[in-house]
């Protein structure tokens, strides 16, 4: 397999901290999802909320997949990017009017619909601009993905779809508005998933489901069974790109899809997880009593999934990897104890000045970054 190396000869005269993407790495990762999504109906829309750098979308609305958004913001971004209005969906469970009014504007495929309220919403606003908006339901299938609690997205105790119990009152008021055509639905039971089985599960859902509908003689054209393939956060150079071919064969093998229907699926962390590497400067090496601090310039203002889900991040000192290790506690600046990326982590002799390697940040890095304690975002170099 080719090996995608961190040109660390690139960064020496860089400031710290800043987010560093593989271009290749990126390509080679769309290479394949466009490869092993190639059955018959299936559609692959790539997540934007894992990963809004411009030129990062640049390439994958060139590697031709569709964009799944969460705000207006992301609207405008993917339009920006070259996304055809026509494969952009719209998801979440809070958009604001003012979003809906974007969203018809723009002409974008398809409204992922969380509520009857929402519901009703939409086609009022789509009345009054004289358009039909095309919905899906987003089902709840109170299935557990057996991931993060902050992650986990399927069960029904997230505020996240409409439940199966809810659903037939919902899907009768979604035949009846005059401003929304129902043409699908659309399922997310998690995100970082690296077991198939909840993927089966939803199938089986699915299928379920897809038949009532059909016996009820409504046709739905479009099943979106949401993102949520993991990564291999402690071996990344292992596991470069996602087994997709695992994946979408769970899909092929298990879905059955009516004449005409297709398939999509909305994959952020999958797609841009492995390419990304937050890059960061050692400062100081302080000696606590009993422990080693290697204090750098990133914190968690730059990477917050290790102080915001217990996430790791396999670190690297790109300066010195051929020293003989020691036992550090790498942590940021940031005025908290939870800016802290791992305990007792086992590297090669740290020094100041060193430059330092947190992998597989390409996914809710650079997009998650804050200002807190007035810190300017980080900066991006694609290679
Ligand atoms: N579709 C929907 C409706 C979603 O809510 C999400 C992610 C995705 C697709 C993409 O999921 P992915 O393929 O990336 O797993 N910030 C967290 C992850 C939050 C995921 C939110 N929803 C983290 O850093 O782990």
């Amino acid at each position: 397999m080719t090996k995608f190396t961190i040109p660390v000869d690139k960064f020496l005269s860089q400031p710290t901290p800043f987010y560093y993407y593989s271009l290749p790495l990126l390509e080679a990762t769309l290479s394949e999802v466009n490869e092993s999504s190639a059955y018959p109906g299936f559609k692959v829309h790539y997540a934007i909320k894992a990963n809004a750098n411009p030129e990062i979308l640049k390439v994958i609305s060139r590697a031709g997949l569709g964009a799944d958004v969460v705000s207006g913001g992301e609207i405008r971004a993917a339009v920006a990017a070259g996304f055809p209005a026509d494969k952009i969906v719209f998801a979440g469970v809070g958009k604001s009017d003012v979003e809906i009014i974007t969203a018809l504007e723009a002409g974008i495929s398809c409204f992922n619909v969380e509520s009857l309220p929402e519901l009703e919403v939409i086609s009022a606003l789509a009345l009054e601009r004289g358009k039909v908006a095309k919905v899906a339901l987003r089902v709840n299938p109170n299935i557990d993905a057996h991931t993060h609690h902050y992650i986990t997205t399927g069960l029904s105790e997230n505020k996240f779809g409409i439940s199966l119990e809810m659903l037939p009152s919902v899907v009768d008021e979604a035949v009846a508005l005059k401003g929304v055509e129902l043409i699908g639905l659309h399922f997310h039971i998690g995100s970082q998933l690296t077991d198939m089985k909840p993927f089966e599960m939803l199938c089986d859902t699915v299928n379920r489901l897809n038949a009532e509908f059909n016996d009820k003689g409504i046709k739905l054209q479009t099943l979106n069974v949401g993102g949520g393939l993991g990564i291999d956060y402690n071996q990344p150079d292992l596991h470069p790109i996602p087994d997709f071919k695992a994946y979408f064969k769970v899909f092929a093998d298990n879905l059955k899809l009516l004449p005409g229907q297709e398939l999509h699926f909305e994959l952020g962390r999958a797609i841009v997880g492995q390419c990304g590497s937050l890059i960061t400067r050692v400062l100081y090496v302080k000696q606590g009593l009993n422990r080693k601090f290697a204090i750098v310039d990133a914190g968690f203002t730059e990477l917050i999934r290790p102080a915001l889900y217990q996430a790791h991040h396999k670190i690297e000192n790109l300066t010195s990897p051929d020293k003989p290790l020691e036992k550090y506690d790498v942590v940021g600046p940031i005025c908290e104890s939870s800016d802290c990326f791992g305990k007792d982590e086992l590297l090669p002799e740290i020094s100041r000045g060193d430059i330092l390697a947190l992998r597989s940040a390409g996914a809710y890095g650079e997009v998650m970054a804050s200002t807190y304690n007035c810190r300017t975002l980080p900066p991006s170099l694609l290679i």
